[in-house]
């Protein structure tokens, strides 16, 4: 039976959430909750997708439909797929579940189609592919909105001699997962979307988003898009931890208050811009989350704590916490070497970084949150399990 399985980790911002908006740097950490999604050959006879047993129905699920016309045309003879989605992240709770969700579907659709390479080429290097998208080639655009009839990944001075054919894990590339997650999460959000949640889904670790290529970490790429605001650039960096021998953990608290990140990120806007002189907030923020960044480098757990704490009190003042992350968070900082809300605010999660990891989650729990508990650092996007691959290869 033709099956392919992939998961992606969540995600939690431990330094830098708003200021990166305007440029300042942040960090996020991929946790050890996945998202799964298995995909298989539709088995009806009625040609129509489904998930979870489910008829698929495109405007519920736009991160997949946005997949569909990148990556599964019909029009190429693409078979209609069965997608069974599961994991351990909860949604719409700034955990990175979508993005999550979108990584790990990119990858798998990837591995089940695979990708033709030019004559002679390697899987691994993006100027030998026929068809596919990469922050390495320019011939081919992601974020293009013109999907009707067109077969955006292919590369039209390759795709007249490719040769060889790659599927499975082979053809997944971590660059095109993280480029194709942060398109259907831009797609998804109305044309908004940092690349923070999709590149840490994708690569896992520890992931440092700037304005500017930073000292000290590896620079992966730079992502560029058109946002409503105008066109943005990102330098996206891995940051080289390593936390085998360190024992600390994530406490996650969720304060289980839904507050969309559009409306929190709006509201941080306007007040920078009725009040110019509080960009120095923003400023601090970025100074705090360079020193963070230090301290993790360092694996100066304490110091980290510390920026932790000190990121808090700045989000706080930016009017982006709530009284419920606020208990939350007085109820764990007693057993932490840091506590701060996580992600946009105005509810959502707050993370605590502990030695006590089961005494700081039953503090939060007692204070009325649900709790998640990680190691640092998880694996990024993989593929879980194959079979009977390739699917289908698009015709020429
Ligand atoms: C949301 O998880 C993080 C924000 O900084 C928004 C963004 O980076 O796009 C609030």
């Amino acid at each position: 039976m033709a099956k392919v399985i992939a998961s992606a980790p969540g995600k939690c911002i431990l330094f830098g959430e708003h200021a990166v908006v305007f440029g300042q740097p942040a960090v996020a950490v991929a946790i050890e909750q996945r998202i799964s999604v298995s995909l298989e050959l539709s088995d009806k006879k009625d040609d129509e997708w489904r998930i979870d047993g489910m008829k698929f129905i495109a405007s519920k699920h736009p991160h997949v439909k946005a997949l569909r016309s990148r990556m599964w045309q019909k029009s190429a003879g693409a078979p209609a797929l069965s997608i069974q989605i599961s994991g351990d992240i909860p949604p719409a709770s700034g955990l990175g579940s979508s993005a999550a969700l979108s990584v790990a579907a990119s990858a798998c659709l990837r591995a089940a189609r695979g990708r033709w390479l030019s004559e002679g080429g390697n899987a691994s290097e993006p100027k030998d592919w026929a068809e596919g998208f990469s922050s390495k080639i320019d011939d081919t655009d992601v974020y293009s909105d013109v999907t009707k009839g067109k077969d955006l990944a292919r590369r039209a001075e390759n795709n007249g001699h490719r040769t060889s054919h790659v599927f499975g894990e082979l053809a997944v590339d971590l660059d095109e997962s993280a480029l194709l997650g942060h398109a259907v999460e831009a797609i998804a959000q109305g044309g908004r979307a940092s690349p923070m949640d999709s590149s840490t889904c994708a690569h896992g670790g520890f992931v440092l988003l700037s304005d500017n290529i930073e000292n000290g970490a590896d620079w992966e790429y730079t992502r560029k898009m058109s946002t409503p605001e105008g066109d943005r650039t990102w330098q996206v960096h891995t940051l080289p931890i390593s936390v085998e021998d360190q024992d600390v953990y994530l406490v996650i608290g969720n304060s289980g208050v839904h507050a969309p990140t559009s409306q929190q990120v709006a509201k941080v806007a306007k007040a920078m811009s009725q009040e110019p002189q509080r960009m120095k907030e923003i400023e601090t923020i970025g100074v705090i989350a360079r020193r963070g960044i230090e301290a993790l480098l360092k694996g100066d757990f304490e110091a980290v704590g510390r920026a932790m704490s000190e990121n808090h009190l700045m989000l706080r003042g930016l009017g982006v916490s709530c009284q419920e992350l606020e208990n939350l968070i007085r109820a764990a900082a007693p057993t932490s070497l840091g506590v701060k809300l996580t992600g946009a605010g105005g509810g959502g999660c707050m993370v605590a970084l502990t030695r006590n990891p089961k005494q700081t989650s039953e503090a939060i729990e007692l204070a009325g949150g649900r709790t998640l508990i990680s190691k640092l650092g998880n694996n990024g996007v993989r593929i879980d399990s194959d079979e009977g691959l390739p699917f289908w290869k698009p015709v020429a």
